[in-house]
């Protein structure tokens, strides 16, 4: 079983949509960028589903070149081709009456999208070098972090094997757009690691907590894990702190408050005549002169922003 995470509204929704879809035999169309949790959704759908007790298969259309891919997928017949010395079923078979998850759906070869057409259409398929057609029954869930409209439109994937895939479409949204995640998430992966690596006792401190938040997580649910389990391989105390994380993750957020709050004018002008008068030790006059202005405007600026100390004067 497994448990998502979904405090914000739109992963809340993606998991809605995900416990409804469960408990049909639709085909599901998963999308999200990489690391944002398109296979922990795939999961959870199958456990959900009536066939929670029937194989879970899953598949890398990315990881293997096409000829590859087929024969992993449909299995292939002894003497299918050169090395194939003897028969052996695809993964499909093996997910029979279960859930198949076709990961990187857009990496597969238009022959083998006409073949996985036919599986959907007519449930059969054949093994590679194989004449016997087999009846199959197996629910598909397709994973993609690329825009499948898009390569429909260059021709790069089938227009009808997209409709049938994209009946019921589920979107992942990045970890950037549901912040509110970002806390149990972390707290969940604390723990985790902390349990794996031997740790008993450990906790987040709220800085770095903070610094977790205000960061953006191109690498998603995925990075966020990865940080966190370095973070508590570094960590010495009971408290995971700002400077248990990797620089990335603390610049970043930093650089990002600061775009954010822009500062005024007035804020700079002030900032700047109290970094003079430290540079010259408070001597107001030499401050003046640094600063191009005459001795009674410098006193009505450090007027003006709240800094009048008096008219002390130091020669
Ligand atoms: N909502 C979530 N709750 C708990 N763990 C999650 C969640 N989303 C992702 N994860 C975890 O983050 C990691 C990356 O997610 P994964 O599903 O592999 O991403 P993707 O398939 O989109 O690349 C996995 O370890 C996964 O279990
Ligand atoms: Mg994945």
């Amino acid at each position: 079983m497994i448990e998502l995470v979904a405090q914000s509204e739109l992963m809340r929704e993606a998991v809605r949509l995900a416990g409804r879809v469960a408990v049909t035999d639709a085909n599901v169309l998963v999308t999200g960028e990489s690391g944002a949790g398109k296979d922990a959704l795939a999961l959870y759908i199958h456990w959900r589903s009536p066939r929670a007790r029937r194989p879970l298969v899953k598949i890398d259309c990315a990881a293997l070149p096409g000829e590859l891919l087929e024969a992993e997928l449909f299995g292939y017949e002894r003497g299918a081709f050169t090395g194939a010395t003897q028969a052996k079923p695809g993964r499909l078979e093996a997910s029979h009456k279960g859930t198949l998850v076709l990961d990187e759906i857009a990496h597969l070869t238009l022959d083998a999208q006409a073949k996985l057409l036919r599986v959907i259409e007519r449930r059969e398929f054949e093994r590679l070098g194989g004449r016997l057609t087999l009846r199959i029954d197996a629910r598909l869930i397709a994973l993609t972090n690329v825009d499948l409209d898009g390569a429909v439109r260059r021709r790069d994937f089938r227009p009808d094997l997209f409709y049938r895939l994209n009946v019921v479409r589920i979107h992942v949204p990045p970890l950037r757009e549901r912040p509110q995640d970002v806390p149990e998430l972390a707290a969940r992966f604390v723990e985790t690691y902390a349990t794996k690596h031997g740790r008993r006792k450990l906790n987040l401190s709220r800085a770095a907590l903070a610094a977790l938040e205000d960061y953006d997580y191109p690498g998603n649910v995925r990075e966020l894990s990865h940080v966190l389990e370095r973070a508590v391989i570094m960590t010495d105390g009971e408290f995971i702190e700002a400077k248990d994380l990797p620089e990335s993750v603390t610049v970043a957020g930093a650089l990002r408050k600061r775009r954010e709050k822009r500062p005024t004018l007035s804020e700079i002008e002030s900032e700047y005549i109290v970094e003079t008068l430290a540079y010259t030790k408070g001597n107001k006059s030499e401050a003046a002169r640094l600063l191009g202005i005459s001795r009674k405007n410098l006193y009505e600026r450090l007027a003006r922003c709240g800094r009048d100390e008096g008219r002390r004067d130091e020669g």
